[in-house]
C-alpha cells in the first residue's frame, strides 16, 4: 500500500519520466497517472513529444530518467508486446490492418479462434464472425457484413474496430495517438463516442490529440507538452474550452503571429501610401482624382 491508493489505484502511472534521443530531449520530467473510467488526453503542438510519451507507456522506447508504474509496480518494458501483456494496448496511427482482409479476420488477427484439437485444431471461421460482430455492435459499432474488406471502411470506422479489438482483447489501459487528426467533424465524433464508451466499460484511456476540440468533450484531465516538458495537468471541472486553446501551444505564439501580421499590414499600407502621393505630385499637372470626383455624375 502506498500513499496514492487513497486517491484510487492507479492503472498506470509515470513520474518524472524523460527521454533523449542523442542531444535531443524529447521528453523532460512528465508524470500522469491514469485511473480505471477516466480519459487522459494528451495535447501539444508538432513535436511536444507527445508519441514519444505514448511510445515510453506502450513500450516501444526505454525511459532514460524517472519512473513508471503499472499497478504500482515499477517496470521497464522492453517491448510493446510486454505492454499488451500487461492490459495496455496502443492503436497507433497506422492501425497495423491489412486493408484486403476482411473486417473480422482483421478483429483476430494475430489471435484467431480455434477449435478442435491437434490435427484437427483450425480457425474457427463462424465463432470468429459472430464474435466480431458482436463485439463491434457492443461498441455501438453496426457492420452489416464482416466480410467486407477493412479498406472499404471510413477511417473512423477503421479507428473504431481498432478500439474494439484492443477492448475485446483484454485492455485495462488503451492509448489512442490522434486518432481523430485526419478524420472530418462527423467521423471524429464518432471515434470519440467509441472512447466514452471505452470508458464507461471501466477502462483508462490516454488520447493524443493537437486538437482542444476533440480532447475538451471527453476528456476528464488534460496534460499538455511543449517541447517535451509539461505545462501541468488540467482537470476538466474549472477548465473551459477557451481556457484550453489559449494554453494549448499555439495560443500564444498565434497572438504573436496576430501582432506580426498587423505590423507588417501597418507597414505595407504605410508604403503604400507614400508611394501613392508621390505619384500624385508626380502626377499633379495632369488633373488627378479631384477633377474626376467633380465630373461625377452622381447626384
Ligand atoms: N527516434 C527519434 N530519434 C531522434 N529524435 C526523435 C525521435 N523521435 C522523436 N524525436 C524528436 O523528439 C521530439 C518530439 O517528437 P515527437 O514525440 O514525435 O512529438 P509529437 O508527437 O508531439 O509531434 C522532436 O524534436 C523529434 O524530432
Ligand atoms: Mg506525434
Amino acid at each position: 500500500m502506498t500513499g496514492a491508493d487513497a486517491e484510487g489505484t492507479a492503472l498506470l502511472e509515470v513520474r518524472s519520466i524523460s527521454k533523449h534521443f542523442g542531444n535531443v530531449v524529447a521528453l523532460k520530467e512528465v508524470s500522469t497517472r491514469v485511473e480505471p473510467g477516466t480519459v487522459t488526453c494528451v495535447l501539444g503542438d508538432n513535436g511536444a513529444g507527445k508519441s514519444t510519451f505514448i511510445k515510453v507507456l506502450s513500450g516501444v522506447h526505454r525511459h532514460d530518467e524517472g519512473e513508471y508504474l503499472i499497478d504500482g509496480q515499477p517496470v521497464r518494458l522492453s517491448s510493446p508486446r510486454e505492454a499488451l501483456d500487461r492490459g495496455i494496448a496502443t492503436v497507433f496511427q497506422d492501425l497495423a490492418m491489412i486493408p484486403l482482409m476482411s473486417i473480422w479476420r482483421n478483429f483476430f488477427l494475430g489471435s484467431e479462434p480455434t477449435k478442435g484439437r491437434g490435427p484437427l485444431k483450425r480457425f474457427d471461421v463462424k465463432s470468429a464472425k459472430r464474435t466480431c460482430r458482436h463485439e463491434l455492435a457492443q461498441m455501438g459499432i453496426d457492420v452489416r457484413d464482416p466480410d467486407q474488406p477493412v479498406g472499404t471502411m471510413s477511417g473512423g470506422e477503421r479507428q473504431s474496430v481498432a478500439i474494439a479489438r484492443a477492448v475485446y482483447f483484454g485492455a485495462r489501459v488503451l492509448i489512442l495517438d490522434e486518432p481523430t487528426s485526419a478524420l472530418g467533424v462527423k467521423q471524429a465524433g464518432v471515434v470519440l463516442r467509441y472512447i466514452v464508451r471505452a470508458r464507461e466499460r471501466g477502462l483508462g484511456v490516454i488520447l493524443i490529440t493537437h486538437n482542444p476540440h476533440h480532447a475538451y468533450p471527453v476528456g476528464d484531465r488534460f496534460l499538455l507538452l511543449k517541447r517535451g516538458r509539461s505545462l501541468g495537468e488540467f482537470a476538466k471541472a474549472g477548465l473551459a474550452l477557451s481556457d484550453l486553446t489559449q494554453m494549448m501551444a499555439g495560443g500564444a505564439e498565434l497572438e504573436e503571429l496576430g501582432h506580426e501580421l498587423e505590423r507588417d499590414a501597418a507597414q505595407v499600407a504605410h508604403q503604400f501610401e507614400a508611394e501613392a502621393s508621390a505619384l500624385s505630385v508626380g502626377h499633379a499637372g495632369q488633373g488627378g482624382g479631384e477633377d474626376n470626383q467633380a465630373t461625377n455624375p452622381d447626384p
